[in-house]
């Protein structure tokens, strides 16, 4: 399947990218991996005449309206980030009426109408120096209150408002899990993904984005950390450091729809590109100027 890809891929001058939750075989054929910011990144500046996505929805989403003339495929389109629609309705409507100078800051885990709705998208790599950066003293962070608290904590200097939604992934990790993996593994080093609850931010030595933890995990002169986020992150991690130990909380933290990214549903998509994304203009339009401006303040 392996070979297959491949030459399919060239044959049709495609591009893979996949997020560092996908299948570790997936992550193996993929073109680019990495972390939220850096894969809408990648799909801004690719040349291909094809972008497949191995990631949620909302990834190839992003990846679609930032190259309307692009195909945007991907290996299951059922596979979504339930995080993404977890903002009521009505409710940004409501904080814009309350205050004069709100920001709706959002977590590039949304749907693009919710990205229409809002002035700025951020990812758990940029969040704090985006909303340091905004001139507005008021914010609304949607969706994720886990990833806005966290900024807050940073950026104390802003009223953040934040609203009732989160990974149910990372939100499952608890403060017991990690105190049982550190009671096995008194040396290593607790490295975690701001989408974690506060309790479990509280006991981290450090706390960044898939590419940071991952980043983090390779300069320190450590051999041991437990790692607070999804388990597809070990792929890279022992690739990396194959001398160090990578322990995660029990059960692992696994997302579901970054597993539908399989190689047989990658190959599928690209003999027959059936499953493409499409974003109709006026969300587009809507969607790509908070994405433009995150990649601007991001700089
Ligand atoms: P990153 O910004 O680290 O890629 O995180 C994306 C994500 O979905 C985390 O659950
Ligand atoms: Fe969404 Fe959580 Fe899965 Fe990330 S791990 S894609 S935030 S459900």
């Amino acid at each position: 399947m392996k070979n297959q890809i491949e030459q399919l891929k060239h044959a049709k001058n495609a591009v893979i990218l996949a997020h560092y939750y996908a299948p570790a075989e997936v992550q193996e054929v993929a073109d680019y991996v990495g972390d939220s910011f850096y894969l809408a990144k990648v799909a801004k500046q690719s040349s291909a005449d094809i972008i497949v996505f191995c990631g949620v929805g909302f990834m190839g989403e992003s990846a679609k309206i930032l190259n309307p003339n692009k195909k945007v495929l991907m290996p299951d389109p059922y596979a979504d980030c339930p995080m993404a629609h977890m903002v009521a309705d009505g409710i940004i409507e409501e904080m814009r009426s309350r205050y004069n100078d709100l920001a709706v800051v959002c977590y590039i885990n949304s749907t693009a109408e919710l990205k229409c709705k809002s002035d700025v998208c951020v990812t758990s790599s940029n969040a704090v120096k985006i909303v340091r950066a905004l001139p507005n003293k008021n914010i609304f962070f949607i969706p994720d209150k886990n990833l806005g608290s966290f900024v807050a904590k940073q950026v104390p200097e802003k009223n953040i408002i934040l609203n009732d939604g989160c990974c149910p992934i990372h939100a499952r990790v608890t403060a017991a899990q990690i105190l049982e993996q550190r009671s096995l593994h008194p040396e290593a080093l607790v490295l975690t993904h701001p989408e974690c609850e506060a309790e479990v931010l509280a006991l981290s030595d450090y706390i960044g984005s898939t590419a940071d933890i991952i980043s983090y995990a390779n300069e320190s002169t450590a051999d041991e950390f437990i790692i607070c986020t999804e388990e597809g992150v070990d792929f890279k991690l022992i690739t990396d450091n194959p001398h160090k130990r990578f322990y995660y909380p029990n059960p692992h933290p696994c997302c579901a729809d970054m597993k539908l990214n399989t190689l047989e549903a990658l190959l599928s998509v690209l003999e027959k590109e059936d499953k493409e994304i499409t974003v109709d203009e006026k969300t587009r339009e809507g969607a790509l100027l908070p994405l433009e401006r995150m990649l601007e303040l991001a700089k």
